[in-house]
Order: C-alpha cells, then sequence, then structure tokens
C-alpha cells in the first residue's frame, strides 16, 4: 500500500510496488484521461528551497491533470524561511495546509526531518548531492518502456557522480535487479561516493570505474550522462577546470550499440552535443515526458485516489 506514504529516498518501495506502479504509469501514458479528476478537492504542496523546472512543474501538472490543485513556492526567498523560519515550522504549518508535500531542499537529510514533522506524506524532490528518488522513478520508467528489462542490463553513469543525486539514487535503485552491471566514468575529483561503490560490494554488483568514456561506451545498454553541477563547487576554479570533462558527440556515438539509449535528467548544459537529439538513441526528452506520469501515478496512489492490487 502506497497510501499515506513518504518517498524519501530511492529504496522505500518494494520491487512488487515499484512494478505496479509503472503499470499504472504506463496505463496513464496511453489514456492520459484515465485517472482525470481522480484527486478533485485535494492539495498539493510544492516546496522548492533550490530551483527547478522539470521537477516542480511535472509535479504541479501531474496534480492539475488529477483535477487536484497546488500551493508553493519557487524559491525560498517569496517563503518565511527567509525571515529565519525553521524547516521543522515551515513543514508543522505547510502539512496542516496540504494533503501532500513535495519538497526540494540543498541540505542532505532535510526530507527525512520534514517527514517527520509532517501530518502528510513528503516526498523527496531533491536533497542536496544526496537523493532524488521521484528522478530514479522517472529513469526506471523511461529504462522499462525503452530498454525493456532491468535485470543483466549494462549501465554507464558519465559526468559528476560525486554530488549527482539522480546517480546516487538509480545506482541504489539498480543494483536491486539481478545481473545489473555499472560504469562510472568521470574524472577522479567527481567519483562517485564510497558510501555507494560499499553497498555495491555488499550486494555483490559487478561495476567498473574509469575516466575513460571511449573505453566502455561500447558495452552499455544505457549511457546516463550529467551535468558538473557549478551549484555544488566551493571553488570557482575547480568547477571551470572540471565542467567540460566529457562532452558527448556524435562522433563518440559512433563506438556505442545500435540501441543503446541516452538518458539525462537535465538540465543539460554542454554535456551532450545538441546535434545528437536527433539521434533515435537520444531519450532524454521522453524520459523528462516520462517524469510526469509516474508522478500522476505516485500522487494518485499517495492519496488513496488510486488502488492496484498490491499497492
Ligand atoms: N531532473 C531534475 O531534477 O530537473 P529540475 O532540476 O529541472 O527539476
Amino acid at each position: 500500500m502506497l497510501e499515506q506514504r513518504s518517498l524519501i529516498g530511492p529504496k522505500d518501495f518494494t520491487l512488487e510496488e515499484l512494478d505496479e506502479l509503472f503499470k499504472l504509469t504506463e496505463q496513464i501514458e496511453h489514456d492520459k484521461d484515465f485517472l482525470r479528476e481522480s484527486c478533485r478537492g485535494k492539495l498539493l504542496a510544492t516546496l522548492f528551497f533550490e530551483p527547478s523546472t522539470r521537477t516542480r512543474l511535472s509535479f504541479e501538472a501531474a496534480m492539475l491533470r488529477l483535477g487536484g490543485s497546488c500551493l508553493g513556492f519557487a524559491e525560498p526567498a517569496s517563503s518565511s524561511a527567509a525571515k529565519g523560519e525553521s524547516l521543522a515550522d515551515t513543514i508543522r504549518v505547510v502539512s496542516a495546509y496540504a494533503d501532500l508535500i513535495v519538497m526540494r531542499n540543498p541540505k542532505e537529510g532535510a526530507a527525512l526531518l520534514a517527514k517527520r514533522y509532517s501530518q502528510v506524506p513528503v516526498i523527496n524532490a531533491g536533497d542536496g548531492g544526496h537523493h532524488h528518488p521521484t528522478q530514479t522513478l522517472t529513469d526506471l520508467v523511461t529504462i522499462k518502456q525503452l530498454v525493456g528489462r532491468f535485470n543483466g542490463i549494462k549501465v554507464g553513469f558519465c559526468g559528476d557522480l560525486k554530488f549527482g543525486r539522480t546517480v546516487h539514487s538509480l545506482t541504489e535503485a539498480l543494483a536491486r535487479y539481478p545481473d545489473v552491471e555499472l560504469f562510472f566514468i568521470s574524472p577522479d575529483e567527481l567519483g562517485v561516493p564510497s558510501y555507494i561503490t560499499n553497498e555495491l560490494k555488499v550486494s555483490n554488483i559487478q561495476y567498473t570505474e574509469t575516466d575513460r568514456l571511449e573505453k566502455v561506451i561500447g558495452e552499455l545498454d544505457v549511457l546516463y550522462m550529467t551535468r558538473v553541477q557549478r551549484e555544488r563547487f566551493l571553488n570557482e576554479g575547480e568547477y571551470l577546470r572540471l565542467k567540460d570533462s566529457y562532452i558527448l558527440t556524435a562522433e563518440k556515438m559512433k563506438g556505442a550499440k545500435e540501441r543503446m539509449i541516452i538518458l539525462h535528467p537535465l538540465p543539460r548544459v554542454n554535456e551532450i552535443d545538441i546535434e545528437l537529439d536527433a539521434d533515435p538513441r537520444a531519450a532524454y526528452f521522453k524520459q523528462a515526458e516520462y517524469g510526469m506520469y509516474v508522478r500522476m501515478a505516485l500522487i494518485a496512489c499517495t492519496l488513496g485516489a488510486f488502488k492496484p492490487s498490491v499497492l
């Protein structure tokens, strides 16, 4: 049962629950009016303490398409956080106004803290460089739809793997499926954190770390490109030195499988050449679209507007 459940980390739902959620997502994709009006009278609060285009707007679009309403803020400057109000107090108050809270915050662990003080479910829309579980739902749905399976797939993560919360969440989620193999492609300074690789070792997941995309691209079923995130660097010079470490071009794609898909959580800055947008393997805009469908499914299940057999 996902009803009245919070979503804070990428493994909060069982594989069975995920499967049901993805089936509902597929149903919504094929019939966009399937759950129309199912959330009439319900309120979604979107509390964004960091910038967002996709996550906030897809959640709001999802709620509006389900017949519900939205309130919230897109930047902390327009909330009482700017006057020094604590996150705990903000959440106590907003959870008395809304039926569901979606929150993005620059502090790691902020979503867990919010859950503790909320009367209603909290969905983590990104907590610093830690996790982004609804991006993971989006990524998994896209892989399921376009690759057709999780078991035995080979996924390469390329770019900023140190601060990239979408990478951390998707890695942990994929490690639950059998025979998955992971490739981490980054400069040394932006390598995947040891808490992630330690977990992979415990789960017996095979992984490779390299700084050479060309070396491994031919093996991959999915290439997950990421942006080097200026906002996470303390030193601007270090950011400028690393920002263009990897730029995916048509030339580099010559070494990839014909059916490999390119994913990117977006926003893109310079890491995928725009000429690749026309390549049938470029799936990042489709991925962003799936993000809205899976968030519709998530909201409907969390608010009890839809009750599949397992959920
Ligand atoms: N993928 C993602 O989180 O995008 P936004 O920062 O635009 O929400």
